[in-house]
């Protein structure tokens, strides 16, 4: 089966290397020449456990090309899915151009049945409304078929989602778009990963549901955390007993300063849209974007019980990406929290394992110094904040780190170090929720 996969993002890239190992032959296009470039010297432009391998070895295989030209992929390929980004535009609806002249562009090249499939995250009606649209361009016989296949790839452990999803979901307009995807998944059929199969909005929306429910439950159980720091009560605990309730589960139950990244925030506003033009409110969903807006205020109130005011304080902060393994720093809330300290007129000592120039571009400001590793960055720290909890920081010397700081206080706003232990060490602790 030959694919063409356009948009090498994260979920294009993921996608097609992914179809590569499971025996297809991919072809994956954008219009950045630069990009292009380097993934065809097997150089994948951002950091994600794994990939590099992939890409490296099926390009070198043959079995993964990568092209600037939309037309050769699409007359070469059966089966077109379309990975490109929808962003948020100021009102929260996504920004669908590009789904609409990718769109375009496979009208202008079609020579034979081609099934399109919409793997970005847009709203209900957008994949018909795709297909409308390539076939007001080439006379309503086009011979295609639109689909919908969310993806659910987590950042960081991508490659490990798309090879054993919880579920594939299928939209398609008729039987024909569905056998055809079942086909392209058929290995992971046979290791019997659950398939839903459905219509085009259906699909659409599960997307949307399943991002916003998780986001609900981290703006929950942050909420309850909250509630623990004010009567003296571990989250952690509570957190658990939540999730031996097979109905909650214990998943997406981990406190912290809020969620980011480049889905949450996006499909969440989408969605609360989505509702306001059916006239249907999602005060939950719009409720739980409202507390995770101010939940990265809870490192300031932490770094305030600890230091006072914070003017003029030097704080040292661990992890800049929106979460580990990624250098995404997309609506990140390490970087919110960097932001806010420097709006409080704080010096910041910053340090990330994946991430330092896209940061320095966005935090740039004389008060801010990127160092090299964790122990440079607490130097004559007064205060140091964990905001994204990679591996690096679990296993520190952490009496080293004491020693090499001013002050003694501990922010950890992703609650991964031992209490006992970290004072036993002469720190001042705060982490979120925790007695
Ligand atoms: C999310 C979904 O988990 C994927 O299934 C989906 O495919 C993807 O969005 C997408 O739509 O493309 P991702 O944004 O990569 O994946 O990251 P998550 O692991 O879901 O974490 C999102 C944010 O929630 C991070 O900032 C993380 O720190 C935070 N989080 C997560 C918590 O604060 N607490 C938790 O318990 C879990």
């Amino acid at each position: 089966m030959k694919l063409a996969i356009v948009g090498t993002g994260y979920v294009g890239l993921v996608t097609g290397s992914g179809f590569a190992d499971l025996g297809m032959e991919v072809t994956c296009v954008d219009i950045d020449e630069g990009r292009v470039r380097q993934l065809q010297s097997g150089q994948v432009p951002f950091f994600e456990p794994g990939l590099q391998d992939l890409v490296k070895r099926y390009v070198a295989r043959g079995r993964l090309r990568f092209t600037r030209d939309l037309g050769s992929a699409v007359r070469n390929a059966q089966v077109v899915f379309i990975t490109v980004g929808t962003p948020s535009l100021p009102d929260g609806n996504p920004d669908l151009s590009q789904i609409e002249s990718v769109g375009k562009e496979i009208a202008e090249n079609l020579d034979s049945f081609k099934l399109i499939v919409m793997k970005s995250t847009a709203p209900v009606g957008t994949a018909r409304r795709l297909g409308a649209l390539i076939r007001s361009q080439r006379g309503p016989a086009a011979d295609i078929e639109v689909a919908v296949n969310p993806e659910f790839l987590r950042e960081g452990s991508a490659l490990e989602d798309f090879m054993r999803p919880n579920r594939v979901i299928i939209g398609t307009e008729t039987e024909r778009g569905a056998r055809i995807l079942k086909e392209i998944y058929r290995p992971l059929y046979l290791i019997e990963t659950p398939f839903v199969f459905t219509t085009l909005e259906t699909a659409e929306l599960i997307k949307y549901a399943a991002n916003s429910f998780l986001a609900v439950k981290i703006s929950y159980i942050n909420e309850i955390a909250n509630l623990c720091d004010a009567l003296n009560i571990d989250v952690h605990i509570v957190a658990k007993a939540l999730g031996m309730d097979r109905r909650i589960g214990p998943k997406f139950l981990h406190p912290g300063p809020g969620f980011g990244g480049s889905c949450f925030p996006k499909d969440c506003r989408a969605l609360v849209q989505m509702g306001r033009q059916a006239n249907v409110e999602l005060s939950l969903v719009d409720t739980a974007l409202r507390v995770n807006a101010r939940q990265h205020q809870v490192v300031l109130y932490k770094l305030r019980q600890g230091l006072g005011a914070l003017e003029g304080k030097t704080i040292a902060v661990w992890g800049l990406s929106f979460k580990p393994n990624t250098n995404d720093i997309r609506e990140s809330t390490a970087i919110v929290i960097c932001q806010a300290l420097l709006k409080e007129g704080c010096r910041l000592r910053a340090y990330d394992p994946e991430v330092c120039a896209e940061a320095q571009a966005v935090l740039n400001s004389e008060r801010v110094c990127f160092c090299r590793g964790p122990l440079e960055t607490a130097e004559a720290a007064d205060a140091v904040v964990l905001a994204t909890e990679w591996n690096e920081f679990r296993n520190l010397d952490l009496a080293e780190v004491k020693r090499a700081m001013r002050g003694d206080v501990l922010v950890d706003s992703r609650n991964v170090y031992d209490i006992e232990m970290v004072k036993s060490l002469g720190f001042r602790y705060f982490g979120v929720g925790r007695r």
